[in-house]
């Protein structure tokens, strides 16, 4: 029999601001290699649970293991640099530089010319190579920041919203390229469009109030009656 350890594992995570608690024991194993959603309403806690585990905010309580690494509490570089890479919510890239100029930045180790067009065939944008990033139109900026988490070689890779912002086709393209990372890296992506969660046939949890109310694949959260009741709504 083989144990899967899990990569990244929260136990009782949780995150005060002043008396309101944003995130209540959030207790959470995301697999080597899988794709994991994390969906909820606004306000339900999803990226601040993100910062947390990026380092960005410190946990209030509980603990969050990367293999058998204690990282709640470190510094967002350091966590980095262990390989937990991360895209936010609102886009930044470096606008006078070109796409490969901007995956260059963000390496954190010279990248080989294999690696640097596999990440571009990946994000979908070889054609775009040489052009300037204040040029991309938003979707494509969206994309080349998924870029530069790829280009620090990552183990995890934290999502903030990709889709924000995109049309239906490039949320789609979206999906198809993050389903081919499924057994490179492991990705934890919050979102909200319903569409591109149930594309990405990921491992999704659900937040409500700062808790996690249901977690399982996407079919167990879309026929959950919690789930149908505070967030997808009953017809
Ligand atoms: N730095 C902060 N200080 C005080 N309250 C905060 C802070 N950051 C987040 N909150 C509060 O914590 C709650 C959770 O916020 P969070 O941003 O994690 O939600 P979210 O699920 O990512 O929402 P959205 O879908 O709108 O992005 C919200 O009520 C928010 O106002
Ligand atoms: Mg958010």
């Amino acid at each position: 029999m083989t144990v899967t350890i899990p990569l990244l594992s929260l136990r009782n995570v949780s995150r005060s601001f002043g008396t309101f608690k944003a995130v209540t024991d959030v207790s959470e194993d995301f697999g080597p290699e899988e794709l994991n959603c994390i969906i909820g309403p606004n306000g339900a806690g999803k990226s601040t649970l993100l910062n947390m585990i990026c380092g960005t905010l410190a946990v209030s309580s509980g603990s969050i293991h990367f293999g058998d690494e204690s990282i709640g509490g470190m510094s967002g570089d350091k966590i980095a640099r262990l390989g937990i890479a991360r895209k936010f919510q609102v886009p930044s890239v470096f606008p006078s530089l070109s796409v490969v100029e901007n995956f260059h930045v963000s390496a954190s180790n010279a990248l080989s010319a294999n690696e640097l067009d596999e990440i571009l065939s990946t994000v979908n944008l070889s054609v775009d190579r040489d052009t300037t990033a204040s040029e991309l139109p938003h979707g494509k900026k969206q994309w080349l920041e998924i870029g530069m988490a790829l280009s620090m070689q990552p183990k995890v890779l934290l999502l903030d919203e990709p889709t924000a912002g995109l049309s239906v086709d490039e949320t789609r393209a979206t999906s198809e390229f993050l389903r081919t990372l499924r057994g490179k890296v492991t990705v934890v992506v919050i979102e909200h469009d319903m569409a591109f969660v149930r594309d990405l046939k990921a491992h999704t949890m659900v937040l409500h109030h700062g808790k996690v109310i249901a977690s399982g694949s996407f079919e167990d959260i879309e026929n959950n009656d919690l789930v149908r009741d505070v967030y997808l709504g009953r017809r």
